[in-house]
């Protein structure tokens, strides 16, 4: 080989590490926090919940996408965990495995304080930074989580819940989900039924992030359009460079931005490449569409990692972080746009949730209808005897009745 080429070579690499260590540099002060990781779920699949089973150390366990030496290489300083219970314990024991899981995310931070920091408030999140530690909240995938209960979405919140994904594949009896889209499942609500805009609704009052990961069109639609704050995708990537119906499509991409909103990108091959192989340059390529589509303030991570079984060459687990940055440097973008995906932008959504929230307003009280729930499992307690607004209306008609009828015998 010539002596140039060699030369081109060398300084080929010196420009990547050129890139990468500008990343880590970077990443010191401003750490990645990434809107959703599974490994909660993987403690559940893989030893139950019992994390003293010594094969569940997190410092060495080997066949998760996350422990903590991946956490440290890969400069990750904010950590949704996902609170995660699948869509067939809809009508089963939704509430109790959803519970299980944010208890077993409280235990990790509880088992290993020097790193993990378990925080509920954005001021939170900048002091686990300052410390060095992981700073790790709670967000519960899916609506089916809440039983259709507004008092169970207010205890949820007590526990540390601040984002909740309206559903996750399978349609609640007040959102509908994103297979809505791909027919696979059949429209319910049309987006958010009454019940479910009481949801959102009180999701806003108690400074709960709306995320809209998994719902459908129209239901992210809905959602955009009545939230008074800025809502995210915590763990989906670009429709137009990938036609997955997981994907955020360009018009709602628009609505993210006037809203103020963040999508943050999931590296699920099947989402980034629509394949099942892809690579980290794809991922860049979403988020270069979305930077382009949104703003670069709309732009974040949500890796989905330990929740998907296939992810591209070059991210294989959370302590590829910094070569993800590297290449979106080496892409051009500034500093100020990389410090924004990383954390930034998550930061500033936050804060707006937490603004928008009051707790000085009346909670929502009005029940889900009883016939809109399903199974036999449930008790009717309430139901019979609450004066909601049928039974209200039909006495007031009574009234109206007896009242036209005095005047007719008059
Ligand atoms: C990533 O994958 C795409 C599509 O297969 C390919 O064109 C590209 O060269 C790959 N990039 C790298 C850096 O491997
Ligand atoms: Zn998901």
């Amino acid at each position: 080989m010539h002596l140039a080429c060699w030369l081109w070579i060398l300084v080929a690499i010196c420009a990547a590490d050129e890139f990468r260590e500008k990343a880590q540099n970077i990443m010191r002060n401003t750490p990645v926090i990434d809107g959703h990781n599974d490994l909660p779920w993987q403690l559940l699949k893989q030893f139950n919940n019992r994390l003293q089973d010594p094969r569940a150390d997190l410092n060495r366990l080997e066949n998760t996408h996350t422990n903590i030496p991946k956490l440290r290489a890969g400069f990750v300083g904010g950590q949704f965990w996902s609170a995660y219970t699948p869509c067939d314990t809809q009508n089963k024991d939704a509430v109790k495995r959803t519970l299980e899981q944010i208890d077993v995310i409280h235990r990790m931070c509880g088992l290993y304080p020097e790193t993990f920091a378990c925080v509920t408030s954005s001021a939170g999140l900048k002091e686990a930074f300052q410390k060095g530690k992981v700073a790790s909240l709670v967000g519960v995938e899916g609506g089916h989580s809440l039983d259709s209960s507004l008092g169970v979405l207010r205890s949820l919140y007590h526990l540390g819940m601040r984002y909740m994904t309206l559903t996750h594949s399978c349609n609640t009896p007040w959102a509908d989900n994103w297979l809505v889209d791909d027919g696979s499942d059949k429209a319910q609500s049309n987006g958010l039924s009454p019940f479910g805009q009481s949801v959102v609704r009180e999701m806003n009052r108690l400074g709960v992030i709306v995320d809209l990961a998994h719902v459908s069109l129209a239901t992210m639609q809905a959602a955009l359009q009545l939230s008074k704050a800025p809502v995210i995708f915590s763990h989906s990537s670009a429709f137009s460079v990938c036609p997955h119906r997981r994907n955020v499509p360009d018009n709602v991409l628009q609505l993210v931005k006037q809203k103020g909103g963040l999508v943050m990108v999931n590296f699920y091959n099947d989402y980034v490449s629509c394949q099942k192989e892809a690579n980290l340059s794809q991922v860049a390529d979403h988020l270069d569409h979305i930077k382009k589509v949104a703003g670069p303030n709309a732009v974040g991570f949500g890796g989905d990692f330990d929740g998907v079984s296939r992810l591209p060459s070059g991210l294989e687990d959370v302590s590829k972080y910094p070569d993800l940055i590297a290449e979106l440097l080496r892409r051009g973008w500034t500093e100020t746009e990389v410090q924004g995906a990383l954390a930034l932008n998550l930061l500033r959504v936050f804060q707006d949730v937490e603004r928008v929230s009051d707790h000085t307003q009346p909670p929502e009280e009005e029940p889900i209808s009883l016939d809109k729930l399903e199974a036999s499992c449930r008790t009717n307690y309430g139901y019979s005897a609450a004066p909601h607004t049928n039974h209200l209306s039909g006495v007031l008609l009574a009234s109206l009745g007896l009242l036209l009828l005095s005047l007719y015998v008059l």
